[in-house]
């Protein structure tokens, strides 16, 4: 499986340039490419969901970050064609001056669901673009996470053009963000807190009783996090992991996706009150100045907006976490270690250099199982792994037959790669690990539930 031919037609190659970060993001993702690891193109999609059809080869799913799989719910798939029907396939002006009448009503359903105003945005990107620049002050300051998310961080990159103070700070290191915190408020405004619910790549989570202390604590403190992941799968309504601990608090900012498990397209943001709400709406940059979200995903996102307020999504919420649960017991089983071990549908495992995670991820694919290689710049170099995420179409025996492949292949890839358990324990900083090989789970993994 290569894309080696490709390669020759490529117009330029990342590892070629003479951009130090390119070259250093392309030592993965040129490699991965290589060997058809990225980049992938399905051609088709199997009626349940699970599994989809890769270079003429059929994969259990495990790359979805529709964790609820409504993307087939009848009710979307009618919004859909009743918003095309209605307004076709696309409104092509800004919103600045005119909008389909399917944007009020999503904001409304929103703001019910959420219980505070919302402002959708064209891409989750696209509202991190239009709010920060807009609500930070020439004389605030702004903590970020080194494991923001990317479009954060580009965010971020806006508000240092301008000359805000911007400071990246350790991952979910809560005594540098108070001391940091204590520092600059003596000389700023505001000090901002950048960072993500649930993390897309260690699928770990903010620490956000803490996050709450330090808000109930310093009038100066804000937060504005970015729960992508985290909607849906939890939550009163679905409204996500962020909202499921923690109240919304009157200094922060919530920015959530339409683009994963509710299953339509677009970003939204939470705001304390209609005054900032209104602020992002008439003066950030991307709100003025790029296209609206086509009718089609309006319509989707409304009717998913329904089911959400509905509750019509219990049944599916409570399958997937059946399903997190089997997925944990069945790595702890197999000895496979996990950057982090949570109850979120997004999973790591460690395995460290780069040609190793592609081994283990090649050796998947060949086996039917679609995961994801997840390296620099999406993690730390070195610290690679195999990604993948669990939604409620896949079954208990689809999780059982790929954590037996993935334990099977894991000592083997590594070795192939000159590497070992130990010097991923090394790596990652977690304690040392065997995997057991040749595993089967007897069906239906009913033995280790007591
Ligand atoms: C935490 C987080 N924020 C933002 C995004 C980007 O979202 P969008 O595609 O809506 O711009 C992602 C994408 O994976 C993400 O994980």
């Amino acid at each position: 499986m290569s894309n080696t031919n490709l390669i020759a037609d490529a117009p330029r190659s990342a590892t070629r340039s003479r951009n130090r970060r390119t070259a250093a993001i392309g030592e993965f993702m040129d490699r991965a490419w290589q060997r058809g690891l990225l980049h992938q193109t399905v051609t088709h999609r199997d009626p349940d969901g699970r599994s989809v059809e890769v270079g003429g080869h059929e994969v259990l799913n495990f790359g979805s970050c529709s964790t609820l799989g409504l993307e087939t719910h009848e009710a979307v798939v009618a919004g859909v064609l009743d918003a095309t029907r209605r307004f076709g396939t696309q409104y092509s002006s800004s919103r600045v001056y005119s909008s389909v009448s399917l944007y009020a009503e999503l904001e409304g359903l929103l703001a019910a669901m959420f219980g505070k105003p919302v402002v959708v945005a064209a891409s989750t990107t696209l509202g991190h673009c239009a709010a920060l620049p807009a609500v930070v002050g020439d004389h605030d300051a702004v903590l970020v996470d080194m494991q923001a998310h990317a479009s954060m961080q580009m965010a971020v990159g806006l508000l240092r053009a301008r000359g805000v103070t911007a400071t990246v700070i350790r991952h979910n290191d809560m005594a540098a963000l108070q001391s940091k915190l204590a520092e600059l408020a003596a000389t700023h405004d505001k000090v901002w807190y950048v960072a993500d619910g649930l993390y897309s790549m260690y699928g770990d989570y903010a620490p956000l009783d803490r996050l709450e202390e330090l808000l109930e604590a310093h009038p100066s403190f804000h937060l504005y996090i970015d729960d992508a992941h985290g909607m849906s799968w939890t939550g009163a309504n679905g409204t996500g992991y962020v909202r499921s601990q923690i109240e919304h608090h009157d200094r922060m900012i919530l920015a959530v996706s339409l683009n994963k498990a509710f299953a339509a397209g677009g970003g939204a943001l939470v705001f304390p009150n209609q005054e900032l709400a209104e602020l992002v709406r008439t003066c950030g940059s991307t709100s003025i100045f790029s296209g609206p979200i086509p009718p089609p995903m309006l319509g989707a996102a409304c009717a998913a907006a329904r089911l959400h307020l509905a509750g019509a999504l219990r049944e599916r919420q409570h399958r997937l976490a059946e399903l997190i649960a089997h997925t944990n017991r069945r790595l702890a089983a197999a000895g496979l270690p996990q950057a982090v071990a949570t109850d979120s549908p997004v999973f790591f495992v460690p395995v460290g250099e780069v040609e190793a995670c592609l081994n283990l991820v090649e050796r998947m694919k060949d086996d039917g199982f679609l995961l994801n290689s997840a390296g620099f710049p999406a993690t730390p170099r070195r610290r690679s792994g195999v990604r993948f995420v669990v939604n409620a179409n896949l079954r208990e025996e689809d999780l059982d037959r790929m954590v037996a492949r993935l334990a099977h292949h894991y000592e083997p890839a590594l070795q192939a790669a000159g590497s070992d358990s130990a010097a991923v324990a090394r790596a990652f900083g977690i304690p040392e690990f065997t995997v057991a090989t040749d595993l089967q789970f007897s069906a239906p993994g009913r033995e280790d539930a007591a």
